[in-house]
C-alpha cells in the first residue's frame, strides 16, 4: 500500500487542503526518522534527496531501504529525487524506483526548459506510476548543486504556468513566488502568496490536476506555511532545517560526552531531533492523520 508516487498523494492533500511535508535526507539515520515521524502522526510523506547524497549513498541502495521502509509502513510514502539539473540522472532514479523526481531546468532559457522537463516526463510516464516536478522562474539562495543569487532569482509567470504545464505534461508544478533555499535573512521574507493563490486558480480552478510545491521551507512561520497552503500549496519542501538539526544533536551529544564512543548513541540524539522537526511541520501542513 505504502509505495506511491507524489501525485497520488498531492492529488488527495490539494481537495483536502493540506500539504505534505517533503524532507531531505542526507543520511539513512534520517531517512528512518523521517519515516517513525510521519507513522507517528499517521501522515503520508514524501522523502527527498538532493543529488549529492543521492550519488554519495547510492540510488540502489536509497531504493532498497526505502522499499523496505515503506512497505512495511502503515502510511504512503514518496521517494523523490529533488533539483536534478540533469535529466539523465533524473532517468537513471526512475528507472531504479524513485517514485518522484524533480527535473531543475529552471536556470536554462524557457524552451530549454520545457524541452528537458518533457523529456523526464515521457520518460517516467512510459514507465508506469512515477509523477515528475518541474520549476519555473528561480527560487534564490543553494540547495546541493543549485544555486541562485538573491538578486538572479525571478518569480514565476502565471500565464507561463499554464503554458509549462500544458506543453510538458508534469504531474506537480513548482513556481517560484519568492521562497528562497537556506536560511532566510529577514524574519518576513517577501513571499508572493497572492501570485501561488492565481497560479493555482489558473492551473487547478476547475479541479485540482497540477498540483503546487513550495520550496524553502526553513524559516519560514508556522502563518506563512499555512497561508501557502490555503493557497494551493500540496507539497512543502524542507532541507536545511534537518541539516542543522542532525549537526547540532551531533554537536551537542559529543561536547557533552566526550568520553563516549558509542556510535548507536549519537544516533539516538539525531533521530529524536530530525523527529521533532517533522512531526511540528507535519503538524502545520495538516497532514496528521490523513494517510
Ligand atoms: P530549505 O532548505 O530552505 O528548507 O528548502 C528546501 C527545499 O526547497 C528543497 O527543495
Amino acid at each position: 500500500m505504502s509505495i506511491v508516487s507524489a501525485r497520488e498523494m498531492m492529488l488527495e492533500a490539494a481537495e483536502g487542503k493540506y500539504a505534505v511535508g517533503a524532507f531531505n535526507i542526507t543520511n539513512l539515520i534520517q531517512m528512518e526518522a523521517v519515516v517513525e515521524a510521519a507513522i507517528e502522526k499517521n501522515a503520508p510523506l514524501i522523502i527527498q534527496t538532493s543529488v549529492t547524497p543521492s550519488k554519495f549513498l547510492g540510488k540502489e541502495v536509497l531504493v532498497s531501504i526505502y522499499r523496505t521502509l515503506a512497505e512495511s509502513a502503515p502510511i504512503p510514502i514518496c521517494l523523490h529525487l529533488d533539483h536534478s539539473t540533469s535529466v539523465e540522472y533524473c532517468i537513471e532514479c526512475a528507472d531504479a524506483g524513485y517514485t518522484n523526481l524533480m527535473i531543475d531546468a529552471s536556470k536554462q532559457d524557457y524552451e530549454e526548459n520545457i524541452r528537458q522537463t518533457k523529456q523526464v516526463v515521457d520518460h517516467c510516464h512510459a514507465l508506469g506510476a512515477i509523477s515528475v516536478e518541474g520549476e519555473l522562474g528561480t527560487v534564490s539562495g543553494v540547495e546541493d548543486q543549485v544555486i541562485v543569487a538573491e538578486d538572479e532569482a525571478q518569480l514565476c509567470s502565471p500565464q507561463q504556468a499554464v503554458d509549462f504545464v500544458e506543453r510538458t505534461g508534469v504531474d506537480i508544478f513548482a513556481p517560484a513566488i519568492g521562497t528562497a533555499h537556506g536560511v532566510y535573512k529577514t524574519k518576513n521574507p517577501k513571499v508572493d502568496f497572492e501570485r501561488l493563490g492565481k497560479i493555482n486558480q489558473m492551473l487547478n480552478g476547475n479541479g485540482v490536476k497540477t498540483p503546487l510545491v513550495v520550496h524553502g521551507g526553513t524559516g519560514l512561520s508556522k502563518e506563512y506555511a499555512i497561508k501557502l497552503v490555503e493557497m494551493g500549496g500540496a507539497k512543502f519542501n524542507v532541507s536545511t532545517e534537518l541539516k542543522y538539526a542532525l549537526i547540532n544533536a551531533t554537536y551537542g551529544y559529543i561536547s557533552e560526552n566526550r568520553e563516549q564512543y558509542n556510535p548507536g548513541k549519537i544516533d539516538i540524539v539525531v533521530k529524536d531531533a530530525i523527529r521533532n522537526v517533522v512531526g511540528r511541520w507535519i503538524d502545520i501542513l495538516g497532514s496528521a492523520d490523513k494517510a
